[in-house]
């Protein structure tokens, strides 16, 4: 019914994700990572056509707070569904403008979440190492009180747990010895910088990714090491360039990108076919 697309030791469904969700079966997946479209500010549609050459620019789109929120609560009830108890959901938000006014939308998202049943664990910061915003500007020009626009240089992580029943039904709790052993994390490098909750990673170049607002594969990759085991399963549930489905791909999870928009898939699968097939080549050539 649905486009799927392999990929290494997953894949990309092509749809709705609400649909798409459908289609899973209860308990399947053990941590979901993603960041959700800001359905007013990118027009999706219309940013394909500009890289399809048939447009100059992309313009808003005009939906209603309410309905935008009905729109992601209906997607995350669905997705609670299929994610197994004690299983993650994180994701990458920030407060975007609505009619002019900027919405403090990642903290109206938090109790969205709350009132379908997500359990609030962690909210992480990932401070842009070399965002370019210049809002702070506007205090130069008018060094004076009430002018303070402090430019924007972050965006929220936040970590959602699904409910599980205590010693019952918590995956995090049966994991074997060994399967732990084998998906031991490497400290050294989580005792500095990582081991808080401000996050210092570079975001996406423009030249480096088709897509208009790809999250850095790092912190995806982040997210995957510290949320899940080798071999559990993924969702990236709006999966544009597919940096999840890489970074899962390269952490030796499997995993399941879902994403309306054609292009963007053909372009996250040509991407990472290409970087298994560059591995391949060099596993040969040792
Ligand atoms: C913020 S972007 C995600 C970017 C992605 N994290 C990356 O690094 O490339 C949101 C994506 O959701 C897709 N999208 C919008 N509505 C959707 C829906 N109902 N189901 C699935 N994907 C959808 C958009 O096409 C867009 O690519």
């Amino acid at each position: 019914m649905f486009r799927e697309f392999r990929i290494g030791n997953g894949k990309i469904i092509q749809g709705d994700c609400l649909e798409v969700l459908k289609t899973l079966s209860e308990n399947e997946i053990v941590l979901a990572f993603t960041s959700p479209p800001y359905l007013n500010a990118i027009n999706y549609d219309e940013h394909i056509e500009k890289i399809n050459g048939k447009k100059e620019r992309w313009e808003r789109k005009d939906i209603s707070y309410d309905e935008y929120k009905q729109f992601l609560v209906d997607r995350f009830r669905e997705l609670l569904r299929v994610v197994r108890p004690g299983g993650f959901n994180v994701v990458n938000i920030s407060p975007v403008l609505w009619n002019g006014e900027r919405t403090p939308l990642p903290f109206h998202f938090v109790s969205w979440m709350e009132e379908i049943g997500w359990k609030f664990k962690e909210d992480i910061i990932w401070e842009k190492t070399v965002a370019r915003d210049r809002r702070s500007g506007v205090l130069l020009q008018h060094p004076f009180p009430g002018y303070y626009y402090p430019s924007l240089v972050a965006e929220y992580v936040f970590v959602f747990q699904k409910p599980a029943e205590k010693n019952k039904d918590n995956i995090y709790w049966f994991r074997t010895s060994k399967e732990k052993e084998k998906n031991r994390i490497d400290l050294s490098d989580y005792q500095g910088e990582k081991s808080k909750n401000v996050w210092k990673i570079r975001p996406v170049a423009p030249q480096e990714n088709i897509h208009p607002c790809p999250f850095p594969v790092e912190l995806a990759d982040r997210v995957i090491q510290l949320y899940s085991y080798k071999n559990d399963i993924v969702i990236d549930i709006f999966a544009g360039s597919g940096q999840t489905n890489l970074a899962a791909e390269r952490a030796r999870r499997k995993h399941i990108g879902i994403e309306i928009q054609i292009e963007y898939i053909d372009y996250a699968v040509e991407r990472i076919n290409a970087e298994l097939a560059q591995q391949t080549l060099c596993q040969y050539a040792r």
